[in-house]
């Protein structure tokens, strides 16, 4: 007990000395009494010595970035009580959350959970980096900082495929109409994200539409039928019916190649592209019958 009354005496009077001292020599010593710290010395300070104090606040709270600039101004953040200090971000800064306006982080219903998006050193620039998630580029960089067009208000449930958000842009075109063209809703089969049109599908990649099919080229349909994964590369492939029904000459009974490139290009059915003359020139008696392929002696 004489113990417990020896040291009661020796802080009131260091108590005073301290209070006394920290009006002489600020900032580096600490003004126990503005600060309102705990008279129980032994939170902060061993039995060795006053400087350093004990207390080593990165055991409790590391004080980094822009904090490590306050540190020693301990009342901005423990406001006199050392025991209700809050120890989230939002806890201190929820009032910068309700000022923040580029982005509006209400607006945007952004998460309270700083972290998320920020590090002690600045709020600016935001440590999360959308890139890493998913990048916005082309057109989705005009709209970068507009992340509730995007998020609408929920992180956690934002489409990441193009048509989770452009259905309606899909289902709306008209030019060609996607809908009864049966594209493939998979959008960078033929787009990028800078635009929609152009399309990034260049079709003469995969099949050149020249003459006759050049006139026909945003009329997908007539061609690919609603199925992309199965559209016939051949002359014949599509134009059978036609070559059924030629009679002038017959097709058919002329037992005509079905490789119509042979005799034709894309531009017309009429001329045909085959000139007799290069292979037979058929004059006098031959011309009378040029047209009745079929008694000549042909292997076509
Ligand atoms: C909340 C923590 C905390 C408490 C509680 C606390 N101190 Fe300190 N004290 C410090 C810190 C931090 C320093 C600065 C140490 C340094 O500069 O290395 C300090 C420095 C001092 C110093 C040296 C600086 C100066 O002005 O001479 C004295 C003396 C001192 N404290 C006395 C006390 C006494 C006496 C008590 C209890 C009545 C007390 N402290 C309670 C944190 C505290
Ligand atoms: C940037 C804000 C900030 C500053 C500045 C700051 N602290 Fe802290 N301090 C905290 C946070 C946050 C905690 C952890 C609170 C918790 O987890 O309950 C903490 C914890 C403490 C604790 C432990 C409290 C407990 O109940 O365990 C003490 C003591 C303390 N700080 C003293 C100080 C002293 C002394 C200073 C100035 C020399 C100081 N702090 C400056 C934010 C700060
Ligand atoms: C115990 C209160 C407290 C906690 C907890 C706290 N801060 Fe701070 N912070 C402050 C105070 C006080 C300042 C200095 C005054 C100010 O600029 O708001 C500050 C400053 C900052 C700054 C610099 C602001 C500027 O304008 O330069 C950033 C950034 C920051 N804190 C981020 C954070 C983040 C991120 C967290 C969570 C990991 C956090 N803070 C937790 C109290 C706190
Ligand atoms: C979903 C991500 C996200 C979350 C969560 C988030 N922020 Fe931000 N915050 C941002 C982005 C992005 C910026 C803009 C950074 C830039 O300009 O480089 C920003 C900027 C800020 C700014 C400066 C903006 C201005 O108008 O001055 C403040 C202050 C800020 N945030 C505070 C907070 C606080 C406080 C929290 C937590 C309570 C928080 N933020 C949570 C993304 C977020
Ligand atoms: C063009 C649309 C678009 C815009 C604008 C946009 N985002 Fe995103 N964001 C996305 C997509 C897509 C994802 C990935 C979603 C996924 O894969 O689950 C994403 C992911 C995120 C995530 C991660 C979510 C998680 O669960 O991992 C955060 C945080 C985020 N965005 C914040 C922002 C902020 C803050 C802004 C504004 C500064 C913003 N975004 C603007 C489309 C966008
Ligand atoms: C999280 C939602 C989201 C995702 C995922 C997304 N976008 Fe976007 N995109 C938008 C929003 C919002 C806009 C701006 C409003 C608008 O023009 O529709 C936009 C704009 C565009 C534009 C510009 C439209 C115009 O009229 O100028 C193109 C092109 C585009 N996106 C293509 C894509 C493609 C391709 C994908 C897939 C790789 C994709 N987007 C994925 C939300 C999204
Ligand atoms: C099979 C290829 C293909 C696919 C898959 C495709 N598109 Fe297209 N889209 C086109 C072509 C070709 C154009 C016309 C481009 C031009 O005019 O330069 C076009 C044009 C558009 C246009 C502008 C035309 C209009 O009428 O408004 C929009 C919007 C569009 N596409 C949205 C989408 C979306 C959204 C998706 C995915 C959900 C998608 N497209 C998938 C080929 C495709
Ligand atoms: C004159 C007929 C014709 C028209 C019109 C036509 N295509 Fe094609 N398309 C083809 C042929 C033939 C192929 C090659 C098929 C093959 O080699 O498997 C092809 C290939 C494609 C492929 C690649 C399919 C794959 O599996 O690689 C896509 C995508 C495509 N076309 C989209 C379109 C779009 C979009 C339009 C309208 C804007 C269009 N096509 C108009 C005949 C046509
Ligand atoms: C994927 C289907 C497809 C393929 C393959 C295709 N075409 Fe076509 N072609 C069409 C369609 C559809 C039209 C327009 C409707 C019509 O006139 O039959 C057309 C039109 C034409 C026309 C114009 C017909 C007219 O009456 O004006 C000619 C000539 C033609 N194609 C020749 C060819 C030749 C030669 C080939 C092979 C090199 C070929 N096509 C391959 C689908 C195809
Ligand atoms: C051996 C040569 C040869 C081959 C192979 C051939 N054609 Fe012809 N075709 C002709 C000639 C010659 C004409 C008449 C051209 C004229 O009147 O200028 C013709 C005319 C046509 C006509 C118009 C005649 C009518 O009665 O409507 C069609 C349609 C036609 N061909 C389709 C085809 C198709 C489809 C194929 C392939 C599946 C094909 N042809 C293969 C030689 C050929």
């Amino acid at each position: 007990m004489w113990f417990a009354t020896t040291v009661i005496i020796t802080i009131h009077q260091i108590h005073a000395r301290v209070a006394t001292r920290t009006t002489i020599t600020p900032p580096r010593i600490r003004n126990h009494v503005s600060n309102q710290f705990s008279i129980n010395c032994t939170d902060c300070h061993s039995n060795n010595a006053w400087q350093p104090s004990s207390f080593d606040h990165n055991t409790v709270y590391p004080l980094t970035g822009a904090h490590a600039a306050i540190a020693i101004n301990c009342v901005v953040c423990h406001n006199g009580n050392y025991n209700n200090t809050p120890n989230t971000c939002v806890g201190c800064h929820s009032a910068d959350y309700s000022s923040a306006s580029n982005p509006n982080h209400q607006v945007n219903q952004f998460s309270t959970n700083c972290t998320d998006c920020h590090n002690n050193n600045a709020w600016s620039p935001s440590s999360f980096d959308h890139n890493i998630v998913y990048p916005l580029t082309g057109a989705h960089a005009a709209i970068a900082s507009n992340c509730v067009v995007c998020h609408n208000g929920n992180y956690n449930n934002t489409p990441n495929t193009c048509a989770g958000c452009h259905q309606d842009d899909y289902n709306s075109t008209t030019n060609p109409n996607h809908v009864s063209n049966q594209f493939s809703i998979n959008c960078t089969d033929c787009h990028s994200n800078n635009a929609w049109q152009p399309a990034t599908f260049n079709h003469n990649t995969v099949y050149p539409l020249t003459g006759a099919h050049a006139a026909i080229a945003s009329n997908c349909v007539v061609c690919h039928n609603g199925n992309y994964n199965n559209t016939p590369n051949t002359c014949a492939g599509c134009h059978q019916p036609d070559y059924n029904s030629a009679t002038d000459p017959n097709h058919v009974t002329n037992q005509f190649s079905i490789n119509c490139t042979d005799c034709h290009n894309n531009s017309a059915w009429e001329p045909s592209t085959f000139n007799h003359n290069n292979v037979y020139p058929l004059t006098g008696a031959h011309a009378a019958i040029s047209n009745n392929c079929i008694i000549l002696p042909h292997k076509w």
